[in-house]
């Protein structure tokens, strides 16, 4: 979402059920309930949320941004003690698993401190990030002093002519140490991250799990998805399902369907007499929506209840409304769960409905 693109942040402002949740929350007395889990009308729990503490990025992904993008203004970012403060109000109704996004988390400054706030508090038993690696080299360790147990790093192509066309600004050999970096640094896990589109990176799949292997790290491939005007590419043209991959795969691997979960939208198969496990997040061919446990804060503190539609609250007006009452903040985290919507109705076949981006987004 840029300041400059007023039509990016309408669908936010215009949507009638997020004002009323907020709005009612902040203008109701406190209710005398017990301020317990996060549970949805579809009966849901939210147990993970993914926060993303800014929408700029040193990289311009071609199916995550425009290539002239404008970023917020800093006033319009949660401040660092604002998205602790969130964090702690999720962790106090239930939440146990926080993963931090952006644009790329690790440009933020100071962003350590946050990674340290946040691996103090008691509630929290994952704390993960998603980056594209180029800063890893830098932070890995003071990260891994913060708590922090997985990190995904993204990394769609290992050719570099391809790897810089994909990220319009990216180096592969940046990403590829930053890899390196986090494996010396001994994380619990370390997943890869591939948007596969046809034509771009797709004949490189089985190359990706081979690299995956030698370093004994996961991968997961992962389905576009229509967020944001990008003008790079027909998304629809663009489809390469997952099975499409898996059936590539399965020429060079022998994968093996896997029940385990990270409490994300993956699932697993195991490359057998490996440590490796190969993810398949597939928003288009196999919707993950009924089981979903998640919701995410957007760096201009947008609660959104689902990736891809527009429901949402307010809560940096709930934060900078009450700065010492948390009690108020989480009844707004508990009143949202009531336009928490079904899922997501993705279609490649039309324009966006979603205009804002993933990076806006958090992914
Ligand atoms: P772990 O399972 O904890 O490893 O994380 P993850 O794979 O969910 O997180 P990551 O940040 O690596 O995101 C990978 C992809 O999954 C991104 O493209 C996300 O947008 C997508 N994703 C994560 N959660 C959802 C969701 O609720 N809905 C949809 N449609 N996509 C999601
Ligand atoms: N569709 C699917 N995945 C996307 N990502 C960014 N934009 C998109 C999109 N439009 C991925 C990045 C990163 C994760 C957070 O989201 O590659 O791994
Ligand atoms: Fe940056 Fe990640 Fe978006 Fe690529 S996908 S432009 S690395 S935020």
């Amino acid at each position: 979402m840029t300041e400059s693109a007023p039509h990016q942040s309408e669908p936010f402002q215009s949507e009638a059920n997020q004002s009323e949740a907020s709005a009612s929350a902040l203008t109701q007395p406190a209710p005398d309930q017990p301020r317990t889990e996060l549970i949805d009308r579809f009966g849901r729990r939210i147990t993970y949320v993914r926060m993303s503490v800014t929408d700029r990025c040193d990289l311009r992904c071609v199916y995550c941004m425009a290539e002239d993008m404008t970023f917020l203004p800093r006033a319009r970012v949660l401040t660092l003690e604002e998205i602790a403060r969130l964090g702690r109000c999720f962790s106090e109704l239930g939440v146990h698993k926080i993963r931090i996004t952006g644009g790329e988390p690790l440009v933020r400054r100071n962003v350590v401190w946050l990674f340290e706030q946040l691996g103090a508090l008691p509630g929290i038993r994952d704390l993960t990030l998603t980056t594209n690696g180029t800063q890893l080299p830098r932070f890995a360790g003071a990260l891994r002093d913060a708590g922090v147990t997985r990190i995904n790093i993204s990394l769609d192509s290992l050719r570099p002519e391809r790897f810089k066309a994909i990220t319009r600004l990216g180096e592969l050999d940046k990403t590829l140490t930053g890899i390196e970096a986090a494996r010396a640094t001994g994380f619990r896990r370390i997943k890869l991250n591939s948007v596969v589109l046809k034509n771009r990176n797709h004949d490189e799949v089985c190359d990706l799990v081979q690299f995956a292997l030698e370093r004994g790290i996961d991968i997961s491939f992962i389905e576009e998805m229509p967020l944001g005007i990008i003008g790079d590419h027909d998304r629809a043209e663009a489809y390469y399902s997952s099975d499409d991959i898996r059936a590539d795969l399965s020429q060079r691997f022998d994968l093996i369907p896997s029940a385990e979960t990270t409490g994300g939208p993956s699932r697993y198969w195991n490359v057998a007499g490996t440590d490796t496990r190969v993810g398949f997040i597939s928003p288009h061919s196999h919707n993950f929506c009924g089981d979903c446990n998640r919701v995410r804060v957007t760096a201009e503190g947008r609660l959104l209840l689902c990736l891809g539609q527009e429901h949402s609250t307010d809560l940096r007006r709930a934060l900078r409304a009450n700065p010492t009452d948390d009690d108020r903040v989480k009844d707004v985290l508990h009143q949202s769960m009531a336009i928490k919507p079904r899922g997501h109705d993705f279609d490649l076949r039309e324009q966006p409905v979603i205009f804002r981006h993933m990076n806006a987004t958090g992914g």
